[in-house]
């Protein structure tokens, strides 16, 4: 009979880590990191692949990082089922890091990493401090690790720009990978607050990659307006019923800066609430 693989091994501490990692850097093997906050679906799962697959040994961290929510944020109800977590890693992840709190910011603590432009826009308009808070943790997970490569999602696109602009500034020897959106059948993006979703609410949310996919036929068909675009977006959007939209933005998509005219690639970004909860999604739009 076959067994079925064993979840990864989990260690809670920054000490322990590093001895789990010493013998696998001597033997020059090459780390993948895949951080995450846990609640994982196969958006993450995938990345854990593409790192299982480019890389010799994979570390996923599971750690919700207060600092990068705001007051009146999802992070006394952001799902944390660590077990299950564990277990969906088997066979895949070499090796689990799930700190405590304290351990990521113990007492005193008082250093943090403020990304410029492409942390202000969107996103940084919307969530003060979140980018403050991410890019903090994300440089202190790649310090504890000490990753060859580190794995994010495009669904959080101006998160990866935002780390990759750290990692040049800051002259990281990490590679930074960032794979496709991982979708639901009818298109809603994976997403870890997906769960919160009501299944009316869940049913009204495809209508997120609906109106990016209006954005790319309306772009395929010669339109090269982004406001009208973004217009177009928005009805598409707003016809599913109560959604409130927090941004619909096309911009360019290295510097998210605004685009007026799309010539060349652009992306399209867009937040919505959906009840009480708040969703991302994007795509980058390629005029013929
Ligand atoms: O994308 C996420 O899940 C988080 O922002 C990250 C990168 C794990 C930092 O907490």
């Amino acid at each position: 009979m076959m067994s079925s693989p064993a979840s990864p091994p989990l260690v809670t501490t920054v000490a322990e880590l590093r001895d789990a990692l010493g013998p696998v850097r001597r033997e020059g093997k090459r780390i993948g990191l895949v951080p995450t906050m846990g609640a994982l679906h196969d958006g993450h799962l995938s990345l854990v692949l593409a790192s299982q697959s480019e890389c010799d040994f994979t570390v996923v961290t599971i750690f919700v990082n207060p600092s990068q929510f705001g007051p009146g944020e999802d992070l006394a109800r952001y799902p944390r089922p660590l077990a299950r977590d564990l277990e969906l890693l088997a066979g895949s992840a070499d090796l689990a890091f799930a700190p405590g709190e304290s351990e990521v910011y113990p007492p005193g603590f008082a250093t943090w990493v403020e990304v410029g432009s492409v942390a202000q826009p969107l996103e940084g308009a919307f969530r003060l401090g979140h980018f403050r808070g991410v890019a903090t943790v994300v440089l202190k997970l790649f310090n504890m690790v000490g990753p060859d490569v580190a794995y994010f999602g495009q669904k959080d696109y101006q998160q990866s720009l935002v780390i990759r602009r750290m990692v040049a500034d800051l002259n990281l020897p990490i590679r930074v990978r960032v794979c496709p959106i991982v979708r639901e059948p009818d298109g809603l993006a994976m997403s870890s607050r997906n769960a919160y979703l009501s299944p009316d609410e869940r049913r009204r949310a495809a209508v997120l990659s609906q109106g990016l996919g209006v954005a790319a036929g309306a772009v395929a068909q010669g339109e090269r307006d982004a406001a009208r675009v973004a217009a177009k977006v928005r009805e598409t959007i707003l016809a599913a019923g109560p959604i409130s939209i927090d941004y619909i933005a096309v911009a360019d998509p290295e510097t998210l800066e605004p685009v007026a005219s799309i010539r060349g690639p652009a992306l399209v970004a867009l937040a919505v609430r959906i009840g009480s909860t708040r969703l991302i999604d994007n795509a980058i739009l390629e005029p013929p």
